[in-house]
């Protein structure tokens, strides 16, 4: 009697396969998110493009259209626990299942700690931390129920190390990081994985519009880079695509870094 392999015949072939899975995107309308929402869309998964900005989301739906894929647009604020949690039922009743969550929604406000406002210290702790964890809420929900489902926040080398002017970001970027672990600790046994990308800095509309009210923030960073190079929002869609996928079936309550060594150093 001959033995089973360790891994059977074609066990390969699908692990990378999204086909028909629904993918919910916040953010989608710009940036990081837009990409990853492209990338899905090339790879047969349905994408709910749910952004503030209905103009960006727009142009993401069309892009994945044009590209063959198939999209939505729905409006959403992530602040608002309510819309999350009412986004999340129209999206099972009309897909009947959402497969994959990606919290890319997010702002950066810069200015010294000592001075920094109270109500923009608000805005991003409510935008970046509140907002993924609303989402991870509704959503996580409806994959609990499910069985099954993956959820990706964005974070950032700001999960980890620190960097001037930034610190509401930095607080915000932190708490994702303790979500993504203690979500994922409540949820492993019951199939819903959280995990995490953290980016370098990144070439998008928001590294130009931080850009444009300091440059202290992001100088600071680029001294320390690796090489001289921000990162294109494309080279995070393998690893979102890598985190949505059977192919990270253990891997839970991670932050995978795409910084390009920025943490080695
Ligand atoms: N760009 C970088 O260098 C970088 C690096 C690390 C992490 N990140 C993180 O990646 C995520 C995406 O950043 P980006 O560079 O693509 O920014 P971006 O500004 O290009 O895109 C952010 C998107 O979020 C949307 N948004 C804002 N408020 C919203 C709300 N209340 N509800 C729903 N959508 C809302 C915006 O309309 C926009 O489409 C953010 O969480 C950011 O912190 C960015």
């Amino acid at each position: 009697m001959t033995e089973e392999p360790s891994v059977p015949a074609n066990y390969t072939a699908n692990l990378f396969d999204l086909k028909g899975r629904v993918a919910v995107v916040t953010g989608a309308g710009s940036g990081l998110g837009a990409a990853i929402a492209m990338g899905y869309g090339q790879l047969g998964v349905t994408v709910i493009v749910a952004d503030i900005n209905l103009a960006g989301a727009e142009a993401t739906r069309k892009t994945i259209e044009d590209q063959g894929g198939t999209a939505v647009v729905r409006e959403l604020d992530v602040t608002k626990r309510a819309a999350c949690f009412a986004l999340a039922e129209t999206a099972k009743s009309e897909f009947g299942h959402v497969d994959i969550l990606v919290n890319s929604a997010g702002s950066a406000f810069r200015s010294p700690a000592e001075e920094f406002p109270e109500d923009k210290f608000n805005f991003i702790l409510d935008l970046n931390l509140k907002g993924t964890y609303y989402c991870c809420q509704a959503f996580g929900r409806l994959m609990l129920a499910q069985g099954k489902g993956s959820i990706i926040n964005i974070a950032s080398i700001g999960s980890f190390v620190g960097y001037p002017w930034a610190s509401a970001y930095l607080a915000s970027k932190g708490g994702v990081l303790q979500i993504t672990k203690g979500l994922a600790l409540e949820w492993r046994d019951r199939g819903v994985r959280v995990n995490g990308i953290g980016p370098t800095l990144m070439e998008s509309p928001l590294t130009k519009m931080a850009a444009t009210s300091s440059s202290i923030t992001a100088d600071f960073i680029k001294a320390r880079m690796l090489r001289p190079r921000l990162g294109l929002p494309r080279e995070l869609v393998g690893t979102a695509v890598f985190l949505a996928s059977d192919a990270s079936e253990l891997v839970t309550g991670h932050v995978v870094m795409c910084d390009d060594g920025y943490l080695t150093a």
